[in-house]
């Protein structure tokens, strides 16, 4: 294993006595795409600013191919640091052609080998024939496509990215975000990226790093921090979940949709259960398992959201009206077999249910 392109090593930074960061620790290797997730102010850009040198931590260490660039009594300077960034506003120059937007940071670089440099890159990011335009002609995607070939253009170590795509519409932003993907792939660099969306995050990276309050809270494959989250807040913010609290017996906790194994937990332990939608099955009318009022049912495209409220708890009250942990969501791929008003089954599926301490 060759030493990782990008080494962040206990960044500890505050603004105005406030601290905003705390042992923020984190490694990105050749080729890979990470990102940085969690919500607004947790900490996200101020990693990105240290990185890249636009300002320095009050502690910790950043590694870039090898070598201290932050560090005790150590700056680099941002443009020594080989690092590209791009902002949620990558704004293109708009007096400077496609091609000259490109070539932008590349004044060391002799002028036969720019245009060269310049060229393929346009080429790989499918622009080439837009080299001569002005950037007002494109659209909201070949910018994006064009801003990144910019940044690719230095040859840097790493790409850092800021909530690249929030500026795009919902239709753009999809398409966007594939296509940059797999552009970083191509490219090779070792890439950073923020944002606050954890689809998008499992979308595009390779590995994620989960923040919250300043802090790394979990650091792993996409499947890994969505089907095995560290902590209820980790489960929460990857996707949404069902609640039920409940006391452990035996090493078990009693659920309104059955029994689940709640291993490490001793008697009488106060834990929550959270359940993904699509961890919860609708049975066959009649069938064993808990009974549910179906309060309405909803194809929201690829899937189907069903809003159920557990019979036997209900008491008459259904709808988001009734008690807490009452009220669940299922979610199905494609259609479902479901009308609004029927009584039905619930089983639950072991994968993606979690049992966490009580907070
Ligand atoms: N220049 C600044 N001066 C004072 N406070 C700041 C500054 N930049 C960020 N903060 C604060 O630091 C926290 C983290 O901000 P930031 O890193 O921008 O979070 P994120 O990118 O995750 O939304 C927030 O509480 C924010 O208000
Ligand atoms: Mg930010």
């Amino acid at each position: 294993m060759s030493a990782p392109v990008l080494q962040v090593e206990s960044l500890a930074h505050g603004y105005g006595g406030e601290a905003v960061l705390d042992g923020v620790s984190f490694a990105v290797d050749a080729g890979e795409i990470v990102c940085l997730l969690g919500p607004s102010g947790c900490g996200k850009t101020t990693t990105l600013r240290l990185v890249a040198g636009l300002e320095r931590p009050a502690a910790g260490q950043v590694v870039i191919a090898g070598e201290t660039v932050t560090g005790p009594g150590r700056t680099v300077p941002p443009e020594q640091r080989r690092v590209s960034m791009m902002f949620q506003d990558y704004a293109l120059f708009p007096h400077l052609r496609v091609r000259d937007n490109v070539a932008f940071g590349l004044n060391g670089v002799a002028r036969r080998d720019q245009r060269r440099r310049v060229d393929d890159l346009l080429d790989k990011v499918g622009m080439a024939a837009y080299a001569g335009a002005y950037p007002h002609v494109l659209s909201g995607g070949q910018q994006q496509r064009v801003a990144l070939a910019r940044a690719l253009a230095p040859e840097p170590y790493l790409v850092l990215l800021d909530e690249p795509f929030s500026g795009l519409d919902p239709e753009l932003r999809g398409r966007v975000r594939d296509d940059s993907m797999h552009l970083l792939k191509v490219s090779g660099a070792a890439t950073l990226f923020v944002t606050h969306n954890a689809e998008e995050a499992m979308m595009m990276a390779d590995r994620v790093v989960v923040m919250q309050e300043g802090r790394v809270v979990q650091n792993g494959e996409p499947e890994e921090v969505y089907c095995e989250p560290a902590s209820p807040f980790v489960a929460t913010f990857l996707g949404e979940v069902n609640r039920f609290d409940g006391l452990v017996a035996g090493g078990r906790v009693e659920t309104p949709l059955g029994s689940v194994a709640a291993p490490g937990f001793s008697d009488g332990a106060a834990v929550q259960v959270l359940v993904r939608p699509e961890a919860i099955r609708i049975g066959e009318p009649e069938s064993a398992g808990a009974e549910a009022r179906i309060d309405a049912v909803r194809m929201v495209g690829r899937s189907t959201l069903v809003h159920l409220t557990l019979a036997a708890a209900a008491r008459g009250v259904y709808g988001p009206d009734a008690p807490d942990g009452v009220h669940l969501h299922v979610r199905s791929p494609g259609r479902i077999d479901a009308a609004e008003g029927e009584v039905r089954q619930l089983s639950l599926d072991g994968d993606q249910v979690f049992v966490f301490a009580r907070e």
